[in-house]
């Protein structure tokens, strides 16, 4: 009688056993296996920048969003305007979403779209580069090409992105300057994430502006949890939001000179720069920017090889631009603080420009070597 009340009180304990493991296995493959692309976007890691910060005596960290499934933080956005408008009922099953863009944002809504059985339609402008129209039709993009023309004309290709959507049954447009989806998404994101990966321990957030969606949301988050952590942004040659955060006037020393080529802004810097105010630039403004640094178009470049050499990050332009305005705002606020910037994309989507030493040549920039150090970058005149 005893034995058997034994065996039951085992074979009792062995079956809690089995359950328990068999929870803890669902558990660990919830934490590590996701249902499906958009779900890897986000929470992605910091970097120290050990050259940066012992040359500072500040804490310089670099938020890692190359390591964003589509390779650039505008996964981010990506999803987050998707899924407010499937929230919202602007979009419904079998839509095709629309955007006017030649930068990393249509290979995230191609990549997001295909993820969420969506189609895609990428209007950009017909001098963009062969190797990034394959990316997005291989992503499964249609892609429209127009010829260049300037925002104010009907046909430029944010204009005729616009129409488009219009004109397609379930046609969505992205809108990614204007439509506030953009910053919200780093708001409850990227902000939150460098909050916790710091402890709260943050003293500054470097960041420059394209849409102004990253520097909005994770400017916006921060100041709320503490109002007293320094917002700085980096602007390119050609922008005029620097002056705008600085003096209040949006201009930029390129306009007045009428030396404006070929690109947009002037620079070879990608992504970043403008000179209009966005919806999403806005709302940064309104979170306030202590600072504009204009950081030279040389400075981005001897960034880029030096961070390659000393920490073998292999990034972006703007990402490299961000890195030269986070040590000028680290001179400026002092040693023994702390700053985060952003790492927005990985150096690969840039081998014909801004990795090309011919490319470089012909901008009239001079090829970085290894006397173009880290030293001469943190003691240069702060524009
Ligand atoms: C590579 C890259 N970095 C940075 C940015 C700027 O980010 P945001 O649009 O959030 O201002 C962009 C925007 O287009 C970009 O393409």
């Amino acid at each position: 009688m005893q034995a058997a009340a034994i065996a039951c009180c085992c074979a009792f304990i062995a079956v809690k056993i089995r359950e328990k493991i068999v929870r803890l296995r669902k558990q660990w493959s919830a934490s590590v296996i996701q249902g499906n692309v958009t779900k890897l976007i986000g929470n992605t890691k910091l970097v120290y920048l050990r050259s940066l910060s012992n040359l500072s005596g500040c804490k310089i960290y670099g938020k890692c969003e190359f390591l964003n499934p589509g390779g650039s933080t505008k996964d981010r956005i990506a999803n987050g305007i998707i899924e407010d408008a499937i929230k919202s009922g602007d979009i419904k099953a079998g839509a095709t979403i629309v955007e006017g863009t030649s930068g990393s944002t249509g290979i995230s809504l191609a990549m997001v779209a295909r993820a969420r059985g969506l189609k895609c339609l990428v209007v950009l402008p017909d001098d963009v580069s062969q190797g990034k129209i394959d990316l997005l039709e291989k992503y499964g993009a249609v892609v429209e090409k127009v010829k260049p023309a300037s925002i104010s004309n009907p046909e430029h290709y944010v204009n005729v992105a616009r129409r488009r959507a219009k004109e397609i049954d379930g046609g969505f447009f992205a809108d990614q300057f204007e439509n506030l989806s953009n910053y919200k998404c780093h708001y409850t994101g990227t902000g939150p994430e460098i909050w916790s990966q710091t402890n709260g321990y943050i003293d500054a957030f470097v960041m420059g502006s394209g849409t102004g969606g990253t520097i909005a949301g994770v400017s916006k988050y921060l100041r709320e949890k503490n109002p007293n952590i320094k917002i700085f942004l980096a602007d390119p040659p050609g922008s005029g939001l620097c002056t705008r955060v600085n003096y209040g006037i949006l201009y930029s020393k390129e306009q007045e000179e009428a030396t404006m080529l070929r690109h947009r802004y002037d620079t070879v810097v990608e992504g970043v720069g403008l000179s209009r105010l966005t919806e999403n630039f806005k709302v940064a403004l309104d979170a306030g920017i202590d600072k504009g640094y204009a950081i030279t178009d040389q400075e981005a470049v001897n960034m880029s090889r030096i961070l390659l050499r000393e920490e073998g990050l292999f990034v972006g332009s703007s990402s490299a631009l961000n890195c030269v305005a986070a040590l000028k705002a680290a001179r400026q606020i002092g040693k023994n603080k702390t700053i985060v910037t952003v790492l927005c994309d990985g150096g690969h989507r840039h081998l014909k420009r801004f990795w090309n030493d011919n490319y470089i040549r012909e901008n009239g920039l001079k090829v970085p070597t290894v006397s173009d150090n880290l030293e001469n970058l943190f003691n240069a005149e702060i524009l």
